[in-house]
């Protein structure tokens, strides 16, 4: 079964790329800028990461994104979740990047974005990926915060996709981005969003009805509501869900005990992905593994999961001919 997960050309659709970013790397460009971090090992570096809940680890993200400064920075790192996509032989993915995680610092907007799309060339003509941009919110920043950024996309709206909503989820629920998500939407960004990871179902309500979003990010609290569950298979939304992440972040009691089953059972077009792999330490094959053996996952399961990514990317009609 590990050989076959591994065997299949895959898509992934929720990836943070500053999620991506291995301690070894954060030591070098650590190194490289001349920037002091807490930790002296790569030992110490895993010890720390060891979360009871979403806010624990993102206060752990947010701070191993600050030494990244330089555009080969940036571009390092992008190189570096190519690399693994090739390992694990996804030819598809959709890569979150947080531009106020590193604005808010003083990094310019074209810093990041110049690299990644330096790395999406790279990687397409190095491994054949193909790959997009989703360019992520942060929910616990003002909307008006949203719109700055908004604004500095605009030069590069063609490099970027999409506009997604992460960071701190309670108490910042998607209606808080109402306007700005209509605005990106004007702009031709398709609307994804975070819900119902650490959020109740009306946060996943909202983030259907009130940002119009055509994935939902995580989605696992839907199956608190039964009547989110039709809405969501009637309307053929597709959740990116992150099992190992539910794990490492305490959203998941233990492996056995992981939703995605019954997601797939009640007829929802589920989805795996690692999110932040560097710090839950899997990506996307060992995260199809995983729900495989806990939940006894047939060789048809993988497949209709595998399948439900390509179908439900923002790929072109074209290239998803040549992925099913
Ligand atoms: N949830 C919310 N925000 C995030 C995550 C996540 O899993 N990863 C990076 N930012
Ligand atoms: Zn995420």
């Amino acid at each position: 079964m590990q050989e076959f997960i591994a065997s299949l050309p895959k898509a992934e659709l929720h990836l943070h790329i500053e999620g991506s970013f291995e301690p070894e790397l954060m030591f070098d460009i650590a190194q490289r800028n001349q920037i002091e971090i807490p930790y002296k090992t790569i030992d110490e570096v895993k010890k720390a990461y060891q979360f009871s809940c979403l806010q624990d680890f993102l206060d752990i993200y947010y701070a191993g994104a600050g030494v990244l400064i330089h555009e080969k920075d940036f571009y390092d790192l992008a190189m570096a979740y190519y690399q693994k996509c090739y390992e694990n032989n996804v030819i598809h993915t959709e890569i979150m990047f947080d531009p106020q995680t590193h604005t808010e610092r003083g990094i310019a907007f074209e810093t990041v974005i110049s690299a990644l799309q330096k790395a999406r060339l790279d990687a397409k003509e190095k491994w054949g990926i193909n790959s997009l941009f989703i360019m992520s919110y942060l929910r616990h920043l003002p909307e008006e915060s949203a719109f700055e950024t908004l604004k500095q996309s605009l030069p590069y709206k063609k490099w970027i996709t999409s506009v997604g909503l992460d960071s701190s989820e309670m108490g910042n629920p998607p209606s808080k981005f109402k306007d700005v998500f209509a605005a990106s939407v004007k702009e031709g960004y398709v609307p994804v969003a975070h819900a119902g990871e650490e959020g109740p179902s009306e946060y996943i309500w909202e983030a259907i009805d009130v940002l119009k979003v055509a994935r939902i990010d995580h989605g696992n609290r839907c199956l608190e509501d039964d009547k989110l569950v039709n809405e969501i298979v009637k309307r053929d939304l597709a959740l990116t869900v992150c099992p190992l992440s539910n794990l490492e972040l305490r959203n998941t009691d233990v492996i056995t005990n992981h939703p995605l089953k019954k997601l797939l059972d009640k007829g929802i077009k589920a989805t795996v992905n690692s999110d932040d792999p560097a710090y839950f330490g899997s990506y996307i094959n060992a995260n199809f593994i995983a729900v495989q053996e806990a939940l006894d996952l047939s060789k048809e399961e993988i497949i209709t999961l595998v399948k439900n990514s390509f179908k439900h990317s923002f790929a072109t009609d074209e290239q998803k001919k040549s992925y099913l």
